[in-house]
């Protein structure tokens, strides 16, 4: 049996100690330093020969910094003689762009494909699997990692009984379809146009009625958050007060949280760290490297 080293890098912190104690595996931080011309320095703080490190990385804030921070390490890894090298996570980037949107663009995921296909195996929780549906199409190592039962689980405990669930595109349908699946209740799915990353449209579809409903509106990710405020704006103009935004990674750039928090209750995933990261899947990672 070889044994398991579950490795933080900087983007992993919040989960990763959890892990290894729930996985009773030896635990190291990746130490990363950073030279005053932005270059980077990785050292391993503990033996890693004849290993299978894991390394836990989820891609947020400076996301770059950190593909260059996860590759160097698995490289070095697989230079220092680890028998295995895989990649926890929580939050992969890039998925979105999964197709050359206009002339002369780069179709960033299958850049990833290429770099990251020195990891022996890649879990990821919850890929945007959009126009590409299986993660294995990306990374063949690949594992997907879903965690919708984790959210069926907080709403039911939130106790709430006249609940229609909103996706505010047609991506978001299979994760609502999945809470329904475990709730039970109402589903609208919008259609949304988007022009620029910050102006979006969203369109309920034709004769839709809404009651005095606790609307739950649900996505994969909420990242400049505009999907979701064109959405609860839709729903203040009905005169619909009682919103949740909820969703699997809470990105959340620039001030998407503080604008989306003026109207709605929102809860995230533990995938990135933030404060309302109150779902927790660490689990889930659990099960899966097991
Ligand atoms: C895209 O298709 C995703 O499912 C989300 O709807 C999108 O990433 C949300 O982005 P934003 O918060 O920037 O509107």
């Amino acid at each position: 049996m070889i044994s398991i080293i579950i490795v933080s890098c900087s983007g992993g912190k919040h989960i990763s100690k959890k892990l290894s104690r729930k996985l009773k595996a030896e635990y190291c931080e990746l130490e990363l330093k950073k030279f005053p011309d932005n270059e980077i320095n990785i050292k391993f703080t503990k033996n890693i020969s004849n290993k299978r490190v894991v390394l836990v990385q989820s891609f947020y804030d400076d996301i770059n910094d950190k593909i260059v921070e996860t590759l160097f390490a698995a490289h070095t890894a697989k230079e220092l003689g680890a028998k295995k090298v895989e990649l926890v996570s929580p939050y992969f980037p890039y998925w979105r762009k999964d197709k050359r949107f206009k002339p002369g663009e780069c179709v960033s995921i299958q850049v990833m494909k290429k770099l990251f296909s020195v990891f022996d195996k890649i879990y990821i929780v919850e890929p945007h699997l959009h126009r590409i549906k299986n993660i294995k199409t990306i990374f063949p190592q690949g594992v997907k990692i879903s965690v919708g039962k984790y959210l069926v689980n907080y709403i039911h405990k939130l106790k709430i009984h006249d609940i229609l669930f909103m996706g505010p595109d047609m991506e978001s349908s299979q994760w609502v379809k999945e809470l329904t699946h475990g709730l039970g209740k109402n589903t609208i799915i919008l259609s949304k146009e988007r022009f620029s990353s910050k102006k979006v449209k969203v369109t309920l579809p034709k004769n839709v009625k809404i009651k005095k409903e606790t609307v739950i509106i649900v996505d994969d990710i909420i990242s400049t958050g505009h999907t979701m405020l064109e959405t609860i704006k839709l729903l203040r103009k009905m005169k619909l007060k009682r919103i949740y935004c909820i969703a699997i990674h809470g990105v959340f750039a620039e001030d998407a949280l503080k604008r989306l928090r003026k109207y709605s209750k929102v809860v995230a995933t533990n995938t990135i760290p933030n404060r309302v990261a109150k779902i927790d899947i660490t689990e889930e990672i659990v099960k899966a490297i097991k």
